[in-house]
């Protein structure tokens, strides 16, 4: 088993430590299969970012009983990918990728549907036709072409990693759920304290599968599939949203400090196609509103008057 730590303490069997070993720090280069996968799955993710469901979730525009039925694919699709990954554990491509402790999802997703729909929640939940489809093709691969379920993992865990917190406050508030986590399991790493530092070693050990030019094609092939089986899942939760009552909710409010590269804050991607302002996110919108020159001359003559007004009383 492929192991992470994040402190010098814990024992690990794997040449992860922060303050160690420096395997995280490989500089990539265009042949590197982490390389392959980011820029031959760039026009997917975009495509994905720009799904309805996606955004609106991300705006807090999400219903609970939509949020659910998201939740219960999200276990389909994880307790099938996480059946296969244990089955094939031993399998070279999948040796240095397999981090149940840090990265497996399905016991959380239980936890999560057990508060969404009670204890007897397996009578009740069911997969839908497209996670059945994206079901079926991870299981297909598991049993024939195991190095390619790489892509499913890369797809679902990098993505997990860099956006679960947001996605986590984002659901909390529009859904009312409480602060000590129940129904947000899902986003959850509690053993990964770095999300950025576990995306550099999932990286660097991705660039240390043995694989010839034509099977880091296939992968890269099959991560594109990946998204698509997402997009799919997506559509249909936003015919399904379409469909139910209307629920009382709260917008998201920003969750970070607004430092940093403004492309990599969500509300942004949300945002992206709004009226005149870009930024979905409101601490960025609020600095794009005080960069208006208009706006900053009528801040002022407001300030002046009221000043005026005062030393006049
Ligand atoms: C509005 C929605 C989304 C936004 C704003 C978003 C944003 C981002 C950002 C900023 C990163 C880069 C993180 C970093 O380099 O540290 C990233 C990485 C990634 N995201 Fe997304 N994402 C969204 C949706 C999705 C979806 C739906 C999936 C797949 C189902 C996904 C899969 C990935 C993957 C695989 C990576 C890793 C890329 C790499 O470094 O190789 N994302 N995302």
């Amino acid at each position: 088993m492929a192991s992470y730590t994040d402190t010098d303490e814990q024992p690990s069997n794997g040449p992860y430590h922060a303050g160690g070993s420096r395997e995280d720090e490989h500089v990539t280069g265009p042949s590197d299969l982490s390389e392959l996968l980011k820029e031959g799955t760039k026009e997917s993710h975009e495509k994905a970012e720009s799904c309805t469901f996606v955004k609106d979730f991300l705006k807090g525009h999400i219903k609970r009983e939509l949020f659910k039925l998201a939740t219960a694919a999200l276990y389909f699709t994880y307790s099938a990918l996480e059946e296969e990954l244990d089955r094939n554990k031993e399998d070279p491509a999948i040796e240095p990728l397999y981090f149940p402790l840090e990265l497996h999802r399905t016991e959380n997703l239980k936890k999560d549907l057990c508060y969404f729909y009670g204890e007897d929640w397996e009578d009740t939940v069911q997969p839908s036709v497209a996670t059945q489809a994206y079901v079926e093709r991870i299981h297909h691969l598991g049993r024939h072409s195991p190095e390619l379920l790489v892509a499913h993992a890369y797809t679902r865990y990098m993505g997990d990693l860099s956006g679960g917190q947001i996605l986590k406050k984002v659901a909390q508030r529009a859904l009312h759920l409480p602060t000590t986590g129940e129904g947000v399991q899902f986003y959850e790493f509690n053993n990964v304290t770095n999300a950025q530092k576990f995306k550099q070693l999932y990286r660097a050990r991705l660039n240390t599968l043995e694989l010839d030019a034509e099977k880091k094609e296939s992968i890269v092939e099959e991560a594109n599939r990946a998204f698509h089986f997402n997009m799919k899942v997506f559509e249909e939760l936003d015919i399904i949203g379409a469909n139910l009552p209307k629920e009382e909710q709260k917008a998201a409010e920003p969750v970070h400090d607004g430092k940093g590269d403004i492309r990599k804050c969500p509300y942004y991607a949300a945002g992206q196609g709004g009226s005149g302002i870009t930024s979905a996110c409101p601490f960025h919108a609020a600095l794009e509103i005080a960069g208006r020159p208009q706006v900053i001359l009528a801040a002022c003559a407001v300030v002046l008057a009221a000043a005026l007004a005062w030393y006049l009383m």
